[in-house]
């Protein structure tokens, strides 16, 4: 019944947080630089805000990390950890690629996740243990078992040493691998993966709310997702590979 109302109320701040997108997204709007190569949208903080007034509203006891704010002091063994607006590059330059992810997590352990791609209505959750959904639909990855058969989905960082990780990395795979192509959301490739539409996704610099609800989805599809060196991917971990489990080994071994 709780875990009712915790997903109801994610589901109901991340729809917010989604026509606010879709209505903004063809307005003026101001965009500033954040760092090199790093965007911050007033649309990132509207969204924001909308989705921290509902749901401090209903559970005021719970933390909450969210993107844009500076996390206060924790209190709580709950906390909600939230991108506003994930692909805020796509965004800005009007790519229509982009995302609004919210999870609860149970000390540092994701319990409900949702991530909400607007433009196509589509809303991606999972409850610990509950399986995953799109649009009330269960999600089961891929069953490709041959790398040469393998969509495989990656992200860049802002900074410029990760980014030449990740250009050594794509050229590792270029040999085996089916195809490859570049998500602009980090919160929505790993659903793509849960999905099934896609083999493997790998991030080398994320934080904690690209990926907190995400992650849950893709493993509660069945994915597998680790760092590059092999343990079971964690909130605060940086480095992260999602896939369908088949080619988790030979991916991680051509990524690493
Ligand atoms: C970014 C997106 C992007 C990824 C970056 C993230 P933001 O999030 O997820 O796909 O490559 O590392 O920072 O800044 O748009 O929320
Ligand atoms: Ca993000
Ligand atoms: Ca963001």
């Amino acid at each position: 019944m709780t875990y009712d109302k915790f997903l109801q109320t994610a589901i109901e701040a991340a729809r917010a947080a989604g026509q606010i997108m879709r209505e903004q997204m063809h307005q003026t709007y101001r965009v500033q630089h954040k760092g090199p190569r790093d965007l911050l949208t007033e649309v990132d903080m509207m969204t924001e805000e909308a989705i921290v007034r509902i749901l401090s509203a209903r559970f005021p006891d719970h933390d909450i990390l969210t993107e844009e704010t500076e996390a206060p002091p924790r209190r709580s063994r709950y906390c909600w950890i939230i991108d506003p607006l994930d692909g805020t590059n796509n965004y800005a330059h009007g790519y229509p690629v982009f995302s609004t992810s919210i999870a609860l997590t149970l000390d540092d352990e994701s319990l409900v996740g949702v991530v909400y791609e607007p433009l196509r209505d589509w809303l991606f959750h999972a409850r610990r243990g509950g399986g995953a959904y799109l649009n009330g639909e269960p999600l089961q990855v891929s069953a490709v078992g041959q790398l040469t058969e393998a969509l495989i989905t990656l992200d860049w960082s802002c900074d410029l040493q990760t980014r030449a990780r990740v250009v050594a990395a794509i050229g590792r795979l270029a040999d085996h691998v089916g195809t490859m192509r570049v998500a602009g959301s980090a919160a929505l490739a790993p659903c793509y993966v849960a999905a099934g539409w896609c083999e493997g996704y790998f991030h080398l610099s994320l934080k904690p709310w690209d990926a907190a609800a995400a992650v849950l989805i893709a493993r509660e599809a069945g994915a597998t997702a680790t760092t590059l060196e092999g343990r079971l991917w964690q909130l605060d971990d940086p480095d992260c590979l999602v896939s369908n489990g088949l080619l988790h080994e030979p991916l991680r071994g051509l990524i690493r």
